[in-house]
């Protein structure tokens, strides 16, 4: 038998729309991958373990978490882990005038404290073998719209702690984040359902005019990681179709 050894990855929130794409792309790269999800494991997903795992449940339950990263580390089986893509999230909308506190735990413990925590977690084996972590943040880190408050604070400060996080973990570990635009994904479908019309206007408003594919994301996470890219730390890098170099004042 081959004593190859697998480069390893790790990506949350796999069975979704990009998580599916980040897990294809990095299975035909030849990662071993270890998907994790809140949900069972989907038939459709290439990888080579699957934990389900909810990360609002390690962020809350401390025996929770430590049992999970055991689990990760039983499946690396002592070897160290090139890349780790905190992908999963959720989007819960709402204003000023509506959102809860529940509504603000939830989106925080998801978005920004479960990838804290999980990096964290596996600081040594990321650093034995110089590996790199990306976090999928979004456009509205910079730019965002109505009824996006809390979502959009969660992925500013996702993109702000990647910075802080590539100045205090550098050379060690490279933490980088990718802020998509529109990608055609379960997610981005939620938001415009009943709304064809719409949906239209949000693809005709791209310079590129269309949205982004969930490979396009895919593609970017993994030429972030390979190892000829170490000068390549704290970056927060948008695939957004040209939409976020657009003013739309009338006129
Ligand atoms: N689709 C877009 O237009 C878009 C744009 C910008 C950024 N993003 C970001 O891309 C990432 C992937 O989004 P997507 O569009 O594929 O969405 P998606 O809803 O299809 O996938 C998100 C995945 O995260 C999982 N998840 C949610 N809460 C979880 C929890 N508590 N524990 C474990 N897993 C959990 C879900 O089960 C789901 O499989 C997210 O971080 C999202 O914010 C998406």
């Amino acid at each position: 038998m081959s004593n190859r050894q697998l480069k390893t990855c790790v990506i949350t929130g796999a069975a979704g729309g990009i998580g599916r794409a980040l897990a294809d792309e990095f299975h035909r790269a030849g990662y071993e991958v270890i998907a994790t999800d809140r949900v069972t494991r989907p038939e459709y997903l290439s990888c080579d373990h699957y934990l389900q795992i909810d990360l609002a449940s390690l962020v809350e339950d401390e025996a929770y978490a430590k049992n999970t990263f055991a689990r990760i580390r039983e499946f690396l089986g002592g070897r160290g882990l090139n890349a780790l893509v905190n992908n999963a999230a959720i989007q819960i909308l709402g204003g000023a005038d509506s959102l809860t506190r529940e509504d603000w735990r939830q989106t925080l413990d998801v978005n920004l404290v479960a990838p804290f925590l999980v990096t964290q977690a596996l600081l040594h084996e990321l650093e034995s073998v110089e590996g790199s972590v990306v976090n999928i943040s979004s456009i509205h880190a910079r730019v965002t719209k109505k009824n996006f408050v809390a979502y959009a604070t969660s992925k500013a400060a996702l993109s702000a702690m990647t910075r802080a996080l590539a100045v205090d973990l550098g050379p060690r570990v490279r933490v980088n984040a990718i802020e998509p635009a529109a990608i055609e994904t379960g997610m981005l479908k939620a938001g415009f359902e009943g709304k064809p019309e719409l949906y239209r206007q949000l693809e005709a408003c791209h310079p590129q005019k269309r949205i982004g594919q969930p490979e396009e994301v895919a593609h970017l996470a993994l030429a972030m990681v390979k190892s000829g890219m170490s000068f390549l730390q704290g970056a927060c890098i948008g695939i957004d179709g040209g939409i976020a170099n657009r003013l739309f004042d009338p006129g």
